[in-house]
């Protein structure tokens, strides 16, 4: 049940993503973000959101895992770079990029890109900080007596 909702959840946000990305700064034009190191510069509001709401489901999450507060303000500091986990995301976010990129052909830099991404936070993290990187145990089949293999084709 949890798992179905998180892959339908990685959908959702991949749809998100490739749509936001698609569509081209509002009128506005330039957004408020202070402190992008990857993501576009002119990135809309409704694009950030897309992305960052992609992070809080494929890590199961909440924005302050990577975000801090700032306390004399009462208020969280989105771009401000206390918080070692955002640290790590900006580089898996560099890593993912690359491997969209270099792997599966899909060209645009950061975000801007196209096509559905082939690699996403998603692909790795499960659901999960720690991705597991060993297979679940399997159920090994009852060992069979070793085959009398002068006997084949006779
Ligand atoms: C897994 C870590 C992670 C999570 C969770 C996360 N963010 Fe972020 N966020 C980042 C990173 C990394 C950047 C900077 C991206 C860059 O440098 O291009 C960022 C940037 C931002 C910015 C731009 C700040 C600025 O002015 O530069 C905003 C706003 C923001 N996040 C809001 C949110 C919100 C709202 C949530 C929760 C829905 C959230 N984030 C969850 C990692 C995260
Ligand atoms: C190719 C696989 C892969 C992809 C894609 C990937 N990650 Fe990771 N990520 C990992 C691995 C492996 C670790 C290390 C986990 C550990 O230390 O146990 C990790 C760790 C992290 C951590 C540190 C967690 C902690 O507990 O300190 C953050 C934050 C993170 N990833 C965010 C992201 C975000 C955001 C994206 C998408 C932009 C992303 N990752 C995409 C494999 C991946």
């Amino acid at each position: 049940m949890k798992k179905t909702f998180l892959v339908i959840l990685a959908f959702v946000g991949l749809v998100a993503l490739s749509c936001a990305v698609t569509k081209t700064t509002g009128g506005d034009g330039h957004s408020s973000y202070k402190n992008l190191k990857v993501l576009p510069k002119d990135i809309t509001h409704e694009q950030m959101d897309s992305v960052m709401h992609h992070f809080t489901g494929s890590l199961n999450v909440k924005c302050n895992f990577c975000h801090v507060r700032n306390e004399e303000k009462k208020e969280m500091d989105w771009a401000a770079d206390d918080n070692k986990h955002k640290l790590v995301a900006r580089q898996m976010l560099t890593m993912t990029n690359d491997l969209n990129k270099k792997y599966f052909n899909l060209t645009g830099s950061a975000m801007n890109i196209s096509t559905p991404l082939m690699v996403t936070c998603f692909t790795c993290h499960h659901g999960s900080t720690e991705p597991s990187t060993n297979p679940p145990k399997q159920e090994r089949p009852q060992q069979r007596p070793p085959q009398d293999t002068t006997k084949r084709n006779g």
